[in-house]
């Protein structure tokens, strides 16, 4: 049986009868569960893999581990992200990590497979295995490159079940919205340099939604910017080789529309993506409107006037940037508030992604982005107060008039 698999790969095809003693064969991992979830008592079969070394058909992606490929946060942008890279003729092997036993559950109804949907077009992937990161005794097969794509204020405590997996070697793609999650996740999980997982961050501009679990909508289709990641902390991106096979791996995705950019440029598409959703998420949230109907009031205008004026002086005194000669002139409020209006004008029938979640009950993002205006600015000594003010207003769910006089400063 073996003589006809890839060199290096060998399968074991084992028979349970106490599916409740499966955590012994923790060892030889990954295991990919062949037939449906059976009651206790009856046969489960498992097929345990072991990859020595795994080489990709697609020239230019290398690896010098097994390439396998872990994704954490399988909402939209995660099957987005799990989808594109396992429709390649060549794809690597994919963990989806489950953070819930329900998830499992979906998963199974959902006939295992991910289904993504665009401009009417479903297309299905299914060549996934699956982990319960919380099954006990816990897995402690390494992660070599890792997908991030829970919402920001969930990613300290997603990477907290499967940090003991991560190390120097590893590599952990950050694909939210917002800023802030790199440090927060150094801060609590990887204060040493020496243990510490390479980060690569990118800015998405796709759309995607959810019609169920493991099914979703690509909207609105557009790109993906990756690199390295520059943050407070972590200035020196000398990590070139070790991320060089997940950024590859994303680039060779067509439908992913992915490019890479250096850490500076990336930097400043994160700041340029975190301004842009400063202003239409927290307004379209206050004002519970669409986003094309957001300046037709000169009122709200000044306000994002003097949002932004904040912004552009947060950004300024960055120290990631000090000696970059386009921050002036690319971050100026002119220059700001054009990037703004432009986005408005092509998403006017949308609803801001804050605004669903407010909608849905759901805590909104924003203390990762106009949150880290303010507390970039309160580190270097620039006073944010309107932005300030308004994540207050967001989070209290103040109503419009009374926002719009407190902002401005005026009587409702
Ligand atoms: N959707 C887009 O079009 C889009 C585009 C660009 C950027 N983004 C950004 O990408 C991020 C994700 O957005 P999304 O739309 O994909 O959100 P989403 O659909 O809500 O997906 C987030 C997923 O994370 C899971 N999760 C929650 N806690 C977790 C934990 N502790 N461990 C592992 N997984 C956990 C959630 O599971 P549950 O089912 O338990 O909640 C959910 O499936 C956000 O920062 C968003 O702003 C989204």
């Amino acid at each position: 049986m073996t003589a006809a698999l890839p060199a290096g790969v060998r399968i074991w095809t084992v028979v349970i009868l106490q599916p409740q003693r499966l955590p012994l064969l923790a060892d030889v991992t990954p295991l990919r569960r062949l037939s449906h979830p059976q009651p206790p008592g009856r046969f489960y079969i498992f097929q345990a893999f072991r990859q020595k070394r795994w080489q990709s058909q697609t020239p230019g992606v290398m690896s010098s581990g097994t390439g396998r490929i872990h994704v954490l946060g399988l909402g939209n942008l995660g099957r987005l992200f799990a989808h594109e890279l396992a429709i390649q003729p060549s794809p690597p092997p994919i963990t989806l990590l489950l953070h819930r036993p329900g998830l499992l559950e979906e998963w199974d109804e959902a006939g295992r497979k991910i289904e993504i949907t665009t401009e009417g077009v479903v297309s299905s992937s299914s060549n996934y295995d699956v982990e319960l990161v919380s099954r006990q005794p816990r897995q402690d097969e390494i992660i070599e490159n890792l997908i991030v794509a829970t919402k920001t204020l969930n990613t300290v405590k997603a990477l907290s079940s499967i940090k003991h997996r991560l190390t120097y070697n590893s590599t952990v793609l950050f694909t939210q919205n917002g800023m802030g999650t790199m440090e927060e996740v150094t801060n609590a999980l990887f204060p040493y340099p020496s243990s510490r997982p390479h980060y690569l961050a990118s800015v998405t501009s796709h759309g995607v939604y959810t019609l169920r679990p493991f099914r979703s909508v690509h909207a609105g289709l557009a790109n993906v910017t990756i690199g390295r990641a520059l943050f407070p902390g972590q200035l020196d991106t000398n990590h070139s080789s070790k991320s060089k096979y997940l950024i590859d791996r994303i680039v060779n995705s067509p439908g992913l529309a992915a490019k890479e950019v250096d850490p500076k440029e990336l930097t400043r598409l994160q700041l340029e993506k975190l301004v842009i959703n400063a202003m239409i998420n927290p307004l379209t949230v206050i004002f519970d409107c669409k986003n094309g109907e957001l300046f037709d009031r000169g009122s709200i205008v000044h306000l994002m006037k003097l949002l932004l004026a904040e912004a552009s002086q947060v950004i300024a005194s960055l120290p990631e940037l000090h000696d970059d000669p386009e921050t002036a002139s690319r971050f100026s409020t002119q220059k700001l508030q054009s990037i703004v209006l432009n986005v408005v004008e092509k998403t006017a029938k949308n609803t801001s992604s804050m605004l669903q979640d407010r909608r849905a009950g759901r805590p909104t993002e924003i203390d990762y982005i106009n949150g880290y205006i303010v507390k970039r600015g309160k580190e270097l000594g620039v006073e944010c107060k309107v932005n300030e003010k308004l994540i207050e207003l967001v989070k209290e769910g103040a109503l419009e008039s009374a926002a719009l006089a407190s902002l401005l400063g005026k009587p409702p």
